[in-house]
């Protein structure tokens, strides 16, 4: 079958990776892609938001399932379109991506379905906002409702802080995404993720994973999309699988699917492991980045016959077999990223440190005749697989330190908390 991947970070150079592998697939295609894609698929000239652009080029080449990397076509509604318009989508309908698209829309599903979460209060505006406040304790968190690009969550240290990030939503700091707050109780523990792939009925695990989601050593700087990820993640023992399983999960797609709305594709949970257990922080609607360049190396089933399984609510009758390694990735970002940054910089010897064993998923990069060149922040993740965390950091590093790239820099201590964990 024909298939068309949408998206151009290490996600989807990931998913290309993989679905490459599928004895299911005739041609692949992806828009817009990258340099890295480019060597796996013919790469389309079409953005993610260009939705008649889209559905045009899948009648025109006969695509016949679409699959949906970044959360924003989700959101907007791509998949109910395609499937409108007969052609097979991998990935959730709009209004049950509102798991990723609204907080104050998972919240009150949480506490429909009795979902371990932060207690909370949705507001429309900032004068009741500010009396709530009474009634938490500090600190405490202020998340502006919609989608803002993982930046509109702070968490207030003071009151004034508070009510200062409270006005800043209101005043439009967040755009649309801030026409609604949710202000919630600040969990204490530490985070993980875990990935489900769902049918609207049933959820198969997809594995465990930490991000490392600020920009400097030691968890230090400002936020960034995620620089460096590891698979599984060792403090996701057993018991957290199985308590988020069905505690978390499980209740969530039943109450999706009682509301006329069964999920479908990738549920993504940031967890929170406080002292009563796994408790939600939020949803994501697809995969991770970069957690799915941890996912993708571990997974020795087709994903592309689990991805159809998942659309067609037939997953029970699957089962996914998983390499024993662990891998971790590391991001290389553009120097000033997350802030601003020079383009077009040269990049050499990625091949090098694929010598070495490692998986180079590309992000930010763009060919100009044989030269790559860095067009993102976020620009390269150097993966690698090894029995154990701390095996496979320095393996990952080893690689990293092959690349010649003078304008890029990468974290230094990825995977740290298991390696921690590993030195007991
Ligand atoms: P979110 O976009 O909702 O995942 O939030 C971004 C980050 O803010 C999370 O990864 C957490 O580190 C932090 N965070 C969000 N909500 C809470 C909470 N209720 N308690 C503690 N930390 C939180
Ligand atoms: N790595 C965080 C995310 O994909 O949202």
């Amino acid at each position: 079958m024909n298939i068309l991947l949408l998206g151009s970070g290490g996600r989807e150079h990931a998913l290309a990776w993989k679905l490459a592998q599928s004895p299911k697939l005739s041609k692949l295609y992806c828009a817009p892609g990258n340099a890295g894609i480019e060597q796996l698929a013919e790469c389309i000239d079409l953005q993610v938001t260009d939705h008649s652009g889209i559905l045009k080029f899948c009648k025109a080449n006969d695509i016949s399932y679409v699959i949906i990397g970044p959360e924003g076509p989700l959101v907007d509604g791509l998949a109910d379109e395609l499937e409108d318009a007969g052609i097979g989508a991998f990935g959730p309908s709009a209004y049950a991506s509102q798991l990723e698209g609204s907080k104050g829309f998972t919240k009150d599903l949480c506490a429909e379905f009795n979902i371990p979460t932060a207690a909370y209060k949705r507001f429309t505006e900032a004068t009741s906002a500010k009396a709530f406040l009474d009634e938490m304790s500090i600190p405490v968190v202020i998340k502006a409702d919609g989608l803002a690009a993982g930046k509109g969550v702070i968490i207030a240290e003071t009151r004034k802080q508070a009510e200062q990030a409270i006005d800043d939503c209101f005043a439009g700091s967040f755009g649309e995404a801030g026409h609604e707050v949710v202000i919630e109780a600040f969990l204490e523990g530490e985070e993980a993720s875990l990935f489900a792939l769902c049918d609207g009925q049933s959820a198969m695990l997809l594995g465990t994973a930490q991000d490392h989601k600020r920009v400097g050593d030691g968890d230090t700087g400002p936020n960034t999309g995620g620089m460096g990820a590891y698979s599984p993640a060792p403090v996701m023992t057993q018991e957290m699988i199985d308590r988020t399983m069905s505690d978390i999960i499980v209740p969530t797609l039943a109450g999706m699917h009682s509301r006329g709305h069964p999920f479908k594709g990738i549920l993504y949970a940031g967890l929170m492991l406080t002292e009563k257990g796994p408790e939600l922080i939020e949803y994501n609607v697809r995969f991770g980045d970069p957690e799915c360049q941890v996912l993708m190396p571990r997974l020795k089933s087709d994903l592309l016959e689990l991805m159809l399984a998942a659309s067609e609510g037939s997953l029970l009758e699957h089962d996914a077999q998983w390499s024993d390694d662990v891998a971790l990735t590391v991001v290389l970002a553009s120097k000033g990223y997350p802030g601003s940054y020079d383009k077009n910089t040269n990049i050499e010897n990625v091949e090098s440190a694929e010598e070495t064993g490692a998986i180079v998923f590309h992000a930010g990069t763009a060919k100009d005749d044989d030269k790559l060149l860095a067009t993102g922040g976020r620009v390269l993740n150097v993966t690698a697989l090894a029995s154990s965390v701390s095996e496979a950091q320095t393996s990952a590093y080893h690689a990293v330190d092959k690349i010649d790239w003078a304008n890029g820099f990468c974290r230094r201590d990825i995977g740290w908390r298991a390696v921690e964990r590993e030195k007991g």
